[in-house]
């Protein structure tokens, strides 16, 4: 069994988490959020989308977060964008790194930005061509990989022809998204040989969020096929507001618990990681619902009595 060394967290709850909390969490526990991210070991952490705040009112303050943050200059902070209109904003808040978002489902494509899928890749041109201009890095996103909560079953196929072409176009990194967590182990593997005909394993990211608690199993398939990047959110924040009873993405502390088990190098401090979800749950009034933080909480809850 090939299994990497060393895997690189991609953390995205302040954006993929925060986007989806019911409760409105103020720009300045998203900022300590991030920084405590940081803080924590994590190299790449995606800071908010420049989205239409009428689709997405969660994400509307994601140039405040921007303006407030103290950047550690060893760290990545991309967002999200849209369309070109997004990327122009991102870029005169200060984003440096930025990721476009794409569906291997029409169905889902028309819910999440309101376009078939070829006209959100045509989208992505211009925002491609203005990056490469500026050298700014686009990572790209595919949702619905191993399902779609419209349409149900999805080929992989499918999902390579989408990574495909967001490759050509210069995207450096494709993040496979189970958007609604239905993957199980097999399909994973079968998606995953399917994407790599077309794009090579080390430009690949797991992007699996654990609906159904099948997150873990699946990473571990993505682990042993050679791919190394994995995106989380800590606490297991999140979800997707268009893909209803979509739950969190896999939690951090979960991904960062399995690999310090395996051996494997994550650069990640899962007692610091913890604290910064338990600030946040805190703040908007529960406690955690993600196995490993909730296990950590519950333990220092009984030495504290
Ligand atoms: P639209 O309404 O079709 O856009 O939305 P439009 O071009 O017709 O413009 C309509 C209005 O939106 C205009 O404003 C524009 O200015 C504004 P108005 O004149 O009506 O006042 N607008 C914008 N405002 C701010 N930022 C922008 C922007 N663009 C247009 N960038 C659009 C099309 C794509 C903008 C919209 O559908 C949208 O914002 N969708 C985003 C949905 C979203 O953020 N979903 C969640 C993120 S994706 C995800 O979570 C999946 C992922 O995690 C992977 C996985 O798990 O699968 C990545
Ligand atoms: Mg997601």
């Amino acid at each position: 069994m090939t299994l990497p060394a060393k895997v690189r967290i991609v953390e995205v709850g302040p954006r993929d988490g925060l986007q989806n909390e019911m409760v409105a969490v103020p720009a300045a526990v998203k900022i300590r959020l991030i920084e405590d991210l940081a803080a924590a070991g994590l190299s790449v952490i995606e800071a908010g989308a420049f989205v239409s705040p009428k689709w997405v009112p969660q994400m509307a303050d994601s140039a405040a977060v921007l303006a407030g943050l103290k950047r550690d200059t060893a760290k990545r902070y991309p967002v999200l964008v849209p369309n070109l209109q997004g990327f122009d904003a991102a870029i005169a808040a200060g984003a440096r790194e930025v990721a476009v978002f794409a569906a291997a489902s029409e169905s889902f494509a028309r819910k999440n930005t309101n376009c078939s899928i070829a006209e959100s890749l045509e989208r992505f041109r211009p925002v491609m061509a203005r990056a490469g201009e500026i050298g700014i890095p686009v990572r790209g996103y595919i949702s619905c990989v191993l399902g779609c909560p419209y349409e149900g079953e999805i080929a992989p196929k499918a999902v390579a022809d989408v990574a495909k072409v967001l490759k050509d176009m210069g995207c450096y990194e494709i993040s496979l998204g189970d958007t609604i967590g239905v993957g199980t182990p097999l399909a994973t593997r079968r998606l995953i040989e399917a994407v790599a005909s077309v794009v090579p394993i080390p430009a690949l990211a797991a992007h699996f969020h654990d609906t159904y608690g099948q997150a873990l199993a699946n990473l571990l398939i993505a682990l042993q096929m050679g791919i190394g990047v994995v995106d989380a959110s800590v606490a297991g924040f999140g979800g997707c507001p268009y893909a209803q009873g979509a739950t969190g993405n896999v939690a951090t502390e979960d991904v960062v618990f399995m690999l310090n088990g395996m051996g494997i190098e994550t650069g990640v401090d899962l007692d610091r990681l913890a604290a910064a979800g338990w600030r946040v749950l805190h703040h908007i009034g529960r406690e955690p619902t993600a196995r490993v933080s909730r296990a950590m909480w519950q333990k220092r809850q009984k030495s504290q009595v």
